[in-house]
């Protein structure tokens, strides 16, 4: 049951019985308070702490040290130029709010999410998105004593990327997969990859059935919109098109058609059966295929 549904069954008890009202409403308080400090060392962890305000709120940006591994690219498509991958997205910044005593770290249940800061990344020129729900979120957190915070999500997304197909089937598209934070600016939040190239991972093992990875880069850019100027995170791929593949799936059908619509000038005039058959199943072939 959610908030909401549970804000209503007290305004009902608050009509009918005012006494319990008041308890109910403290007690209500209290669970929800409970629910929230459930965790023993995240009490004191989380004292004073606002989950609606940064880390080093009013000072030096915050840094968000990002690293992907692609899990799968399921689709790329010309007709629509996007491509749709599933990515491991974690990132890292340092709270010092979170600090505490010894060298443990601790992952918290990924609903406790809503209790923190955490960045609001988004993907630039992403159709569709979302969050992988079964069984659980897939989210992560996990603080360290020294206040850095882990946050890692698994996420499926589709993403635009403009195709140039003059040279095709011999071609080589460029594909990117871009992050920002939505809404602060570089005064607030600064991306960067954590390891440089070496940030992105899964791409090198990826088996595309039309295309190979022929290499792929990270890059820090600056984006410059009307509400501020952001650090973009970019990861640039390029993926070449295999011949082969086309060979087998286009020409050689396409080939093997055309010389057997020649064997019926070798078939005597006389058999007219023969060849109208063989003229009928051609032009069905051919009306069949394109
Ligand atoms: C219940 O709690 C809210 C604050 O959460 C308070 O504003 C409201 O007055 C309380 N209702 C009663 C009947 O005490
Ligand atoms: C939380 O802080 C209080 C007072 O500062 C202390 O007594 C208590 O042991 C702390 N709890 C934990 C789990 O550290
Ligand atoms: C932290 O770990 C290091 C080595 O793993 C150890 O030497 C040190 O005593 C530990 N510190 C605390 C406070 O546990
Ligand atoms: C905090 O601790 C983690 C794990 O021990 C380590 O990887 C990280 O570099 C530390 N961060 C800082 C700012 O020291
Ligand atoms: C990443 O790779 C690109 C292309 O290979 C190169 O130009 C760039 O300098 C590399 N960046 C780092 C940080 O190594
Ligand atoms: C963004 O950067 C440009 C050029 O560096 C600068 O002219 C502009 O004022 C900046 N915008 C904001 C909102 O800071």
């Amino acid at each position: 049951m959610n908030y909401s549904s549970w804000h209503w069954i007290f305004a009902c008890l608050c009509i009918l019985t005012p006494r319990i009202c008041i308890q109910g409403n403290q007690s209500f308080i209290e669970a929800n308070r409970n629910d929230k400090l459930s965790l023993p060392v995240f009490e004191n962890l989380t004292e004073g702490y606002n989950k609606f305000l940064r880390p080093n709120f009013g000072g030096k940006p915050v840094v968000i040290a990002l690293t992907l591994d692609i899990a799968s690219i399921s689709s790329i498509s010309e007709s629509n130029m996007d491509y749709t991958a599933t990515i491991y997205l974690r990132q890292r910044w340092s709270d010092q709010r979170l600090v505490f005593d010894g060298n443990k770290s601790f992952t918290l249940d990924a609903r406790l999410v809503e209790f923190l800061w955490v960045p609001d990344t988004y993907i630039v020129e992403s159709k569709t998105s979302f969050l992988h729900e079964v069984t659980v979120g897939n989210r992560l957190i996990r603080l360290f004593s020294n206040g850095t915070v882990l946050y890692a999500l698994r996420i499926t997304t589709t993403v635009a990327c403009n195709m140039d197909l003059s040279k095709y089937p011999m071609d080589t598209q460029t594909c990117k997969l871009q992050l920002e934070s939505w809404g602060y600016d570089g005064n607030d939040v600064e991306f960067m990859w954590l390891r440089g190239n070496d940030s992105v991972r899964g791409l090198e093992n990826l088996r595309l059935a039309q295309y190979t990875v022929q290499r792929y880069f990270t890059l820090v850019t600056k984006s410059q919109q009307e509400t501020g100027n952001y650090t973009r995170l970019v990861l640039q791929f390029e993926l070449r098109r295999n011949v082969l593949y086309f060979i087998l799936e286009t020409y050689v059908p396409s080939t093997f058609l055309v010389i057997l619509s020649w064997v019926s000038f070798w078939i005597s005039l006389d058999s007219v059966p023969a060849r109208t058959c063989i003229g009928d199943f051609q032009g069905s072939r051919r009306s069949q295929y394109y």
